[in-house]
C-alpha cells in the first residue's frame, strides 16, 4: 500500500515502456515488505531539472537515469561517486537531505555477473571488448581499476576507441589497445583473451541474425559475455556456446546493476535471486 510513508525512486528516461527495472524493483520491495515504490516516469532532457526540485520536495529517495539523460544528469548533482566521474557517466542517483550523490553500478554489475555466473576473476585476465560506446565506457573503466592485465577495445569507428582508450590509459592506468573490427591482429589477440565482450546494440531485437564480429575466431578457452539481454540468448552467444565457450549473458548484468543500485537506495542487501525471478518471469511473459 502506497501511503505518506513511502520511500520512492524513480526511473527517469524516455522512453520506458519496455522497462524491466520497475517491476523487478517493485515486486522485491513487497517480498520485502519493505515501504518503497519505483516509479518510472517518462521525461525530456529540458525538464530533468524541474523534475529534480520536484522531487525534492516529495519522498523520493533515489532514482535511476536511463538513456540519454546518464550524462546530461551529472550538472545536478551535488556529489560524484570517483568511478562514475571517471566514466563520465551516472546510472544511480541517491537523495539525502536535499543533496543528490551519483553512482554508476553499469560496469560493477557486469563485473559481478562474470564473477558469479562466469566463474572469471578478473585479476591478471586480459579482455577483448567490442564496441566504444557508453556501455564499453562503464564496462572498460571499471575493468581498468580493477587489476587485469590488458584490455582491447575493438570498434567499427577507430577514432571512438582510440579516445577511450587514451582517457583509460591517462585517467586509471595504461592498460589499454584501441583496434578496429578488421584489424590484422585481431585472431592473435582473441587468442590471448580470458574474456570478449560485446557491448554493442548488434544482436540486439530486431537484428537478432547478426553478430559483431565472425565467431569462427572463437575458440572454447574464451568466456563471452553480451550485455546485450533481448533476446536473453544472442546469436554471439548461441554460436560461442556451440563452440564451447562458456557464456555471460546480459542479464545477469542488469540484474546486478540493479542489486547495486538498491543496495545504495536501501543499504540492504538485494534479493538477486528474486530479482532474477522477476526478469525471467518478465521474459517469458514478452514472448508469449
Ligand atoms: P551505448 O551507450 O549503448 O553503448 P552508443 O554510445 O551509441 O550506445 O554506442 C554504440 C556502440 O555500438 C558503438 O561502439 C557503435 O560503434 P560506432 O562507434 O562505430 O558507431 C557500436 N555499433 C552500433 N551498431 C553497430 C553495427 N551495426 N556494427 C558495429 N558496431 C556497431
Amino acid at each position: 500500500v502506497i501511503d505518506t510513508k513511502t520511500k520512492l525512486i524513480a526511473l527517469i528516461g524516455k522512453p520506458l515502456g519496455h522497462s524491466f527495472s520497475p517491476r523487478m524493483h517493485n515486486e522485491n520491495f513487497i517480498k520485502l515488505g519493505l515501504n518503497y515504490y519505483y516509479l518510472p516516469i517518462e521525461v525530456k532532457k529540458e525538464d530533468i531539472g524541474e523534475l529534480i526540485i520536484g522531487m525534492k520536495k516529495m519522498n523520493f529517495v533515489g532514482f535511476n537515469v536511463t538513456i540519454p539523460n546518464k550524462i546530461e544528469i551529472i550538472r545536478y548533482l551535488d556529489e560524484i561517486d570517483p568511478l562514475a566521474y571517471k566514466i563520465g557517466a551516472v546510472n544511480t542517483v541517491k537523495i539525502t537531505n536535499g543533496k543528490l550523490k551519483g553512482y554508476n553500478t553499469d560496469g560493477d554489475g557486469f563485473i559481478d555477473s562474470l564473477e558469479k555466473e562466469g566463474k572469471i576473476i578478473c585479476d591478471h585476465n586480459t579482455f577483448f571488448i567490442i564496441g566504444a560506446g557508453g556501455a564499453s565506457r562503464a564496462i572498460a573503466m571499471t575493468l581498468a581499476e580493477r587489476r587485469i592485465k590488458k584490455i582491447y577495445i575493438a570498434n567499427r569507428t577507430l577514432d571512438r576507441a582510440n579516445d577511450l582508450c587514451e582517457d583509460i590509459n591517462k585517467n586509471i592506468r595504461d592498460c589499454a589497445t584501441p583496434m578496429t573490427l578488421e584489424d590484422k591482429n585481431i585472431q592473435e589477440i582473441i587468442n590471448q583473451t580470458t574474456v570478449l565482450i560485446n557491448t554493442t546494440s548488434v544482436g540486439m531485437f530486431p537484428s537478432t541474425n547478426e553478430t559483431p564480429i565472425d565467431t569462427t575466431q572463437l575458440k572454447n578457452s574464451v568466456t563471452v559475455a553480451d550485455i546485450v539481454y533481448n533476446p536473453p540468448e544472442t546469436k554471439l552467444i548461441r554460436e560461442a556456446k556451440a563452440i564451447g565457450c562458456p557464456v555471460v549473458s546480459g542479464i545477469g548484468m542488469f540484474i546486478n546493476q540493479g542489486a547495486r543500485a538498491f543496495e545504495i537506495w536501501t543499504g540492504m542487501q538485494a534479493p538477486i535471486l528474486e530479482m532474477r525471478k522477476s526478469v525471467e518471469r518478465m521474459i517469458i511473459e514478452r514472448q508469449q
